[in-house]
């Protein structure tokens, strides 16, 4: 197809992220991928600064997991999970398993990020319903945090965002103060009175508390103090109420362990984990509700015992071969440290920014590098920064960041924190025409 075609057909009749039709900014058309780089049609090479909104965790289009896709696919690319099992499913559930902290090993498959929330959600009321307490069923969440576009998982983002437009087709849930202090600071007790204050005052309809742990990523990109989890979980105990960390972003060594919560030492463990993005090292769309025996068996001893989910493409075998492609390279390889060395360069390169006059805040944690800054330039200006600098950058509400693929070079980074400094440097653009929505 003629890239020009391509394009104005692209504008008018297909919908992007967050954008309109017809009057979008321009997209790029992509032709091909291959480790940090994006190609496009007319040959022109970007980094992806982003990791196509950092799922692509093992850089695009990693062989070891085309390989399991391509293999997969020759043998059953589909088969309803409702009835049927199939190897694929089984390893991947026994990795996820293996990696995940002691005791939670009870895996739901669920189709994205968001969907996988939903499911944390309905697990935590069905616990809850099962355990003699149907009367519990609302959730604490955290002001500044991002879960998932789907109603529920919107439902439990941050209540300043895109709440006030679908208020009809959201239930309500209870939200607290973001913690306040940030990663690497003194820890501040006081950062978890306003959770403690809805669960003394409504911990009888609270299912669950969730929140993003140490790294609030989507909405407010902020490292706060892991000390913060663990105090969740003492009082989550002390209120018969469950935890649930959405690991989906920090999660798979974005931070630099394995899992964000694991900052905190061994005591915060949650009852329920969400997993995404990275699980496939962003080849296929799937993600995972890891639950507790404590939560699966009470759901299971329940009326209805069985839990109340099941889509269509459920563990579909090709993305969960994909999966476990990516978690064994996970497991053999120091991602830890591939995470620590991204942290490295930011530090280096971004701290300085910080004497920019447009810049309000840098902060750095793992493979996150983000500079925080009092007004974005504008757009045309960001994208000549991108074409010039071969950095594909996705800023959105006040942020220029860089979430990486965790194999990115050493000069691949530097190359991307240039382009971070390009856009830093661009005089403020104007305000933007609605600065509630997400990207
Ligand atoms: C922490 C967190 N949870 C959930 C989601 C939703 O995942 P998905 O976009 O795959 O639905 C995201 C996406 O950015 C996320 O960052």
């Amino acid at each position: 197809m003629d890239t020009k075609l391509l394009l104005d057909w692209d504008r008018d009749h297909v919908w992007h992220p967050y954008a309109p039709l017809r009057k979008a900014p321009p997209v790029f058309a992509a032709e091909r991928a291959s480790g940090s780089v994006v190609y496009l049609r007319d040959g022109t090479a970007l980094i992806d600064a982003v990791a196509s909104w950092w799922c692509v965790a093992h850089g695009h289009n990693h062989p070891a997991i085309v390989e399991a896709i391509r293999g997969q696919a020759e043998k059953m690319t589909h088969v309803m999970f409702g009835g049927f099992t199939h190897e694929p499913a089984v390893e991947l559930s026994r990795r996820i398993a293996r990696l995940c902290p002691s005791g939670l090993d009870r895996v739901f498959f669920a189709d994205s990020g968001s969907i996988a929330v939903e499911v944390a959600a309905k697990m935590a009321v069905q616990y809850q319903n099962a355990v003699g307490r149907p009367e519990r069923n609302r959730l604490v969440a955290l002001k500044g945090g991002y879960h998932g576009d789907t109603c529920c998982a919107m439902a439990l983002s941050d209540p300043d965002g895109m709440h006030r437009l679908f208020r009809g087709l959201m239930p309500r849930h209870f939200f607290a103060e973001r913690p306040a202090t940030r990663f690497g600071d003194v820890w501040n007790p006081a950062d978890v009175a306003s959770v403690e204050r809805l669960l003394d005052e409504h911990g009888g309809e609270i299912a669950a508390v969730i929140c993003e742990p140490v790294f609030q990523a989507a909405n407010a990109m902020w490292f706060y103090h892991p000390e913060f989890l663990a105090a969740l979980r003492r009082l989550c105990d002390a209120h018969g109420v469950l935890l649930v960390f959405d690991e989906i972003a920090a999660g798979l060594h974005r931070t630099g362990p394995r899992w964000a919560h694991c900052h905190a030492g061994g005591g915060a463990t949650p009852d329920i984990m969400c997993i995404g993005k990275a699980l496939t090292g962003g080849a296929l769309t799937l993600a995972a509700t890891v639950a507790s025996g404590r939560v699966a068996d009470a759901i299971s001893a329940g009326r209805p015992a069985a839990f109340m989910h099941g889509p269509t493409y459920m563990a579909n075998p090709v993305a969960c071969a994909a999966g476990c492609a990516s978690l064994s390279l996970f497991e053999n390889g120091d991602y830890g440290a591939k995470a620590r060395a991204a942290e490295a360069v930011f530090n280096e390169r971004l701290a300085p920014l910080r004497a920019l006059e447009n810049v309000r805040d840098v902060r750095v944690l793992g493979a996150v590098g983000v500079v925080e800054l009092r007004a974005m330039p504008k757009q045309d200006a960001i994208r000549r920064v991108i074409l010039e600098s071969g950095v594909w950058l996705r800023p959105f509400s006040d942020f220029v960041y860089s979430i990486p693929p965790l194999t990115a070079t050493e000069s691949e980074l530097r190359r991307i924190c240039d382009a971070i400094a390009a856009v830093s440097a661009l005089p403020p653009g104007p305000p933007p025409d609605d600065p509630d929505f997400h990207e």
